[in-house]
């Protein structure tokens, strides 16, 4: 595996590529999430890219930038053992210049949920993506159905942008007790990852109930409540694979969502029903 940090590198490296290239943008402190995309990157490409780049355009004034996990020699390991090709380590000041143009992500999927609790993170998310797009040429780029929104602009982005990659959606990867493995989950103390629980355990009951053919939202909102009642719930929404807002469950196009804070740490999780 080779690490590169200056876009020369990578541009003369991406030139002398003929055959498939897989590519895993990440923020770094990877778990088996990350890995499961690095993995499923690896048996589907020639070559495979991984970045970590913590993106400071995606986070607002007073998140975590500053303490945001980094565990680069562990994280150039597991890089290392995956059999990644090439891991692609930016600077800040390798990545953005000073009067830069800016991309702004569509209202209707942008400003709801994550968009309007984080207003301006998916136009830095969606602008350090396009930028790593144009760096790493990709044929397919890999990421989480666990950052749903995000997944759908993205494609949104290579559809209006016509760029040409083909976006693969991939699984959420959880904790054999059900919590959705994120880079996050190391800011909680034992007490709060077990109350943080029941954010999969509201997710796994919504589809238990649908199960049994009731598709109402507003009865299946009432009954994950009920099972986070102990957590501060910001938000619990259903929408369609459009990201439109639902009333109905309609199966094979669903999603629910939850964002919860514990303590000071905010979890988002999600089911594709
Ligand atoms: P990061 O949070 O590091 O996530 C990188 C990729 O891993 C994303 O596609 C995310 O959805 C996926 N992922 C995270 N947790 C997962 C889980 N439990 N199961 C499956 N996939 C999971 O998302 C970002 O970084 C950034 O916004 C980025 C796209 C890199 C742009 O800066």
């Amino acid at each position: 595996m080779k690490i590169i940090q200056t876009i020369e590198e990578l541009q003369e490296i991406r030139k002398s590529i003929s055959s498939s290239v897989g590519f895993v943008p990440t923020m770094g402190a990877l778990h088996d999430g990350h890995i499961s995309l690095i993995k499923q990157a690896r048996s589907e490409n020639d070559i495979v890219i991984v970045s970590i780049f913590v993106n400071p355009t995606q986070f607002l004034k007073g998140e975590d930038l500053d303490k945001y996990p980094k565990k680069i020699e562990a994280d150039s390991k597991i890089c290392e053992l995956c059999k990644v090709n090439y891991l692609f380590l930016p600077q800040i000041s390798t990545m953005y210049g000073e009067d830069e143009v800016l991309v702004k992500a569509p209202n209707i999927k942008s400003y709801t949920l994550e968009g309007e609790r984080r207003p301006g993170h998916f136009d830095g998310v969606l602008q350090v993506v396009l930028k790593l797009f144009g760096l790493t040429k990709p044929n397919r780029a890999y990421f989480g159905k666990k950052d749903a929104q995000q997944l759908a602009l993205i494609k949104q982005m290579v559809e209006n942008l016509f760029l040409g990659i083909d976006i693969i959606e991939c699984e959420i990867k959880r904790e054999s007790d059900g919590l959705a493995l994120s880079s996050r989950n190391v800011y909680l103390t034992a007490e709060q990852r077990s109350d943080a629980l029941a954010i999969s355990k509201s997710l796994h009951a919504a589809a238990a109930i649908i199960g049994k053919k009731e598709f109402d939202c507003h009865v299946i909102k009432e009954h994950m409540q009920t099972i986070m009642s102990q957590l501060d719930v910001e938000y619990i929404a259903f929408v369609n694979r459009q990201f439109e807002e639902i009333q109905t469950i309609e199966l094979k196009n669903s999603i629910i969502l939850v964002a919860v804070k514990v303590g000071n740490t905010r979890l988002i999780d999600n089911i594709w029903i």
